[in-house]
């Protein structure tokens, strides 16, 4: 397939580098508004626009990627779905609730395939270590710690993404959604209590975030985000006979099962960059005639938002 990208920043390099590694699959288009001229040299056989409707009206795009600011996801989608594409969208795939159902509706309307890019949801160690975790090599789940915090001086400068608040900056938004999902992976979307304490700073985006989470079975999770403080960015699964760990949880290539003094370590890459797995999906549910990822469901991308709204209902008393 024809790949056209919506915005060309940093992960979209990254994904790039992915898509060249997946047989058949061709970047075709890239529109950025910002550095088209700088692009077009760097990549003279790819087409560059300098609007992202012109690489919307180009007929030879087939899917488009789409990673710009997330204030941006859900008018992107909506249009590249009206000009009859399919489209893989960065995560989160909407700021809240009510844009992940517009953005389903138009997909179901335009009949064309729409999945939000929680890439990790693919990663063979990641699923690994889960399908582990729920088959009981640990016992009984009872416990998960998950933080995924950076900082990045350069990126944090009040024009830029993540603390812009216009732009839907915030830890939340930007990384919180790697351990929610996990916790969602392991325990479901439906916690039955929700605490957050968090640090918003001063341009009005939370800068970090902690939130501890109860289910109905009696599991607890205990998940923090930042884009302020960098920290190990692990995740530990915790049974009643031992534990898991996963060193960068979200780009995992490897986990430990710990069991009293027994450590069993299982490595298990993933292709180029990490992305090719989520690339291989969309890939093989649109040769399928598939409207949506069973994996990354559409409903899954709208119960991950509401979650999200309530623990940013929390933070800024929304809700
Ligand atoms: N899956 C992952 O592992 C992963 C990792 C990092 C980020 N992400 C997600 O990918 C998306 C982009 O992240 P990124 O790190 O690539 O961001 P970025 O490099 O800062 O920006 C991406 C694009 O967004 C547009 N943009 C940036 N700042 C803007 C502004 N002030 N006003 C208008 N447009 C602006 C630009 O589009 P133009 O090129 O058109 O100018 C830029 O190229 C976000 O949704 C983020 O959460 C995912």
């Amino acid at each position: 397939m024809n790949w056209g990208f919506i915005g060309f920043g940093r992960i979209a390099r990254k994904f790039l580098e992915s898509l060249f590694a997946v047989e058949g699959e061709v970047p075709y288009a890239f529109a950025s508004r910002s550095n088209a001229q700088t692009l077009q040299q760097e990549f003279p056989h790819v087409k560059v626009y300098d609007s992202y409707e012109a690489l919307l009206q180009d007929p030879k795009v087939d899917v488009v990627y789409i990673s710009t600011t997330h204030n941006f996801h859900c008018e992107n989608t909506i249009a590249a779905l009206k000009a009859g594409k399919h489209v893989l969208c960065e995560k989160p795939m909407g700021v809240n609730s009510h844009e992940i159902r517009k953005m389903t509706e138009v997909a179901e309307a335009s009949g064309k395939f729409l999945m939000e890019a929680m890439w990790t949801r693919f990663l063979p160690a990641y699923n690994e270590a889960l399908r582990r975790a729920k088959a009981g090599a640990i016992g009984p789940l009872n416990y998960l710690t998950a933080s995924f915090g950076f900082r990045s001086e350069d990126k944090l400068t009040a024009q830029g993404r993540l603390l812009n608040p216009e732009l839907a900056g915030g830890a939340f938004f930007d990384v919180g959604v790697y351990p929610l999902t996990m916790a969602a992976d392991l325990f479901g979307w439906h916690p039955e209590q929700i605490q957050v304490t968090a640090r918003v700073g001063h341009t009005g985006v939370d800068e970090s975030v902690q939130v501890q989470l109860s289910y109905p079975e009696g599991a607890l999770a205990q998940l923090f985000a930042s884009v302020t403080t960098g920290t190990n960015k692990e995740a530990c699964i915790y049974g009643q006979d031992g534990f898991i760990r996963l060193p960068l949880f979200w780009k995992a290539q490897s986990f430990e099962i710990v069991k009293g003094d027994v450590i069993e370590k299982v490595e298990l890459p993933f292709i180029s960059t990490g992305y090719a797995h989520e690339i291989i999906e969309v890939r093989d549910c649109i040769r399928r005639g598939d409207r949506q990822s069973a994996r990354v469901s559409l409903n899954e991308s709208l119960k991950s938002a509401q979650l999200v709204e309530k623990i940013r209902g929390h933070i800024f008393k929304e809700v």
